[in-house]
């Protein structure tokens, strides 16, 4: 394995002389809960180690969708960050617009391709160039289980919506919140295609990725729509507007059953100490499929030596064996880089990366709509404004299936 440094040395060879070894570079992310930011903190020091300067633009908001207003209005005022947080069609959205600069030089001299896998690498480049960098796999079909407080009601962790409605069913009649949630639309997005997952990987590229119309308002759609209808029944009054870090707390201080959440959600258990298998259960959600993104960053047009500099070193470092693992470590999430070694990471990350070995080998491995790497934004909001009127009102599980189908016209 090549270590930091000789990774970085490679780069900073092929630069332009630099204001200082390390440059500067300014990075807008949206990690900013304590698991977040324990790990874009990993990033944050190896970078000064090597003499860089960092300037940290977070913006508060899980999901990202604060993030990238502002990252728009920064473009607009002709001042982009140096490098963002981005996922997706995203990239490929900001390059079409001549907004990202190239990082080929690094990727070539550190032969990014022979480590990524290559429809990953795919994401990560544009006119066959890389311009942005990836840091990891997200796993988001996960329940986040309280044991103990399944214990109470003698149950077990569910593995289909018919035994989690039953479960859930026994927490509410003893007075517990079975489901934690935070009512944000991405967080609705989220459960929403976890249930849309559980009718097959073929159901949810169908609907969520080609956008079928028979697939987006039919009867199995509906019933979509029915289990959510359920799940919406397990919160409390409380949930508008809660944070996602803060479902995660009432699961660990055991004041709800489940949390259905991306695996950012163990960040925040082993920030608080908390122990897999002991304190929390990682399980996946009913259904056989796996549900991904991947967090990158992008690399924006800048102008100056030392800002130019600060961009590579920040590539070269994010793609480097030991920052993958420090930073996946504290994350959640597993490294992008198909040749890290696996035996610092806990029974959670080790499950993920047997179930996307599978889930790939079975053609169930699908991009998450929530988490914007399937569809454009465009679609992706009118999804989002669907699920989450229909989690806030009355309107029935056909007309949400119909509102589907409307929303994919009104988008186009
Ligand atoms: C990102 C994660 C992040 C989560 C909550 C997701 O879209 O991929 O890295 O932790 O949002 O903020």
């Amino acid at each position: 394995m090549k270590s930091i440094l000789t990774a970085t040395a490679v780069s900073l060879f092929m630069l332009p002389a630099a204001g200082h070894a390390g440059g500067t570079v300014e990075v807008l992310h949206w990690w900013t809960s304590g698991g977040e930011a324990k790990a874009v903190g990993t990033l944050k020091e190896a970078f000064e180690k090597q003499g860089g300067t960092w300037e940290d633009s977070p913006i508060a908001g899980g999901g990202g969708d604060a993030a990238m207003t502002a990252l728009r209005a920064r473009v607009m005022a002709g001042n982009p960050p140096a490098a963002v947080q981005l996922k997706g069609p995203g990239i490929q959205e900001w390059a079409d617009q001549g907004g990202l600069a190239d990082v080929e030089d690094v990727a070539k001299a550190e032969k990014w391709d022979d480590v990524l896998p290559p429809s990953m690498a795919e994401i990560m480049k544009y006119q066959g160039k890389y311009v942005a960098a990836p840091v990891n796999v997200h796993r988001i079909d996960w329940m986040w289980v309280n044991p103990a407080v399944l214990a109470k009601v003698g149950a077990e962790v569910p593995k289909t919506w018919d035994e989690f409605n039953a479960v859930a069913d026994k927490l509410k009649a003893a007075g517990i919140t079975p489901l934690a949630h935070g009512g944000q639309p991405w967080q609705d997005a989220t459960v929403f295609e976890t249930i849309v997952l559980s009718e097959g990987a073929d159901f949810y590229r169908k609907a969520l990725i080609e956008l079928d119309e028979e697939a987006l308002t039919g009867e199995t759609m509906v019933k979509v729509f029915d289990q959510l209808r359920k799940l919406r029944g397990y919160v409390d009054p409380g949930f508008s507007g809660r944070d996602w870090n803060l479902a995660t707390a009432m699961v660990m201080n055991g004041e709800a059953g489940f949390q259905i959440m991306g695996d950012w959600a163990k960040g925040e258990f082993l920030a608080a100490g908390k122990e897999p298998g002991k304190d929390f259960i990682c399980a996946p959600t009913p259904g056989n499929g796996f549900s991904f993104n991947t967090d990158s960053f992008a690399f924006f047009k800048v102008s100056g030596d030392d800002r130019i500099e600060g961009q590579k070193v920040l590539a070269s470092l994010i793609m480097s064996p030991e920052f993958q693992e420090t930073f996946n470590l504290a994350k959640g999430s597993i490294p992008a880089r198909t040749d890290i070694k696996l035996d610092k990471f806990d029974s959670c990350a080790l499950k993920s990366f047997e179930d996307m070995t599978a889930a790939v080998k079975n053609n169930t491995f699908v991009p998450s709509m929530a988490h914007e790497m399937a569809v454009p934004r465009t679609v992706r909001g009118e999804f989002l404004d669907v699920v989450t009127n229909f989690f806030n009102s009355d309107m029935s599980s056909a007309d949400a299936a119909k509102a589907m189908g409307e929303a994919v016209k009104r988008a186009q």
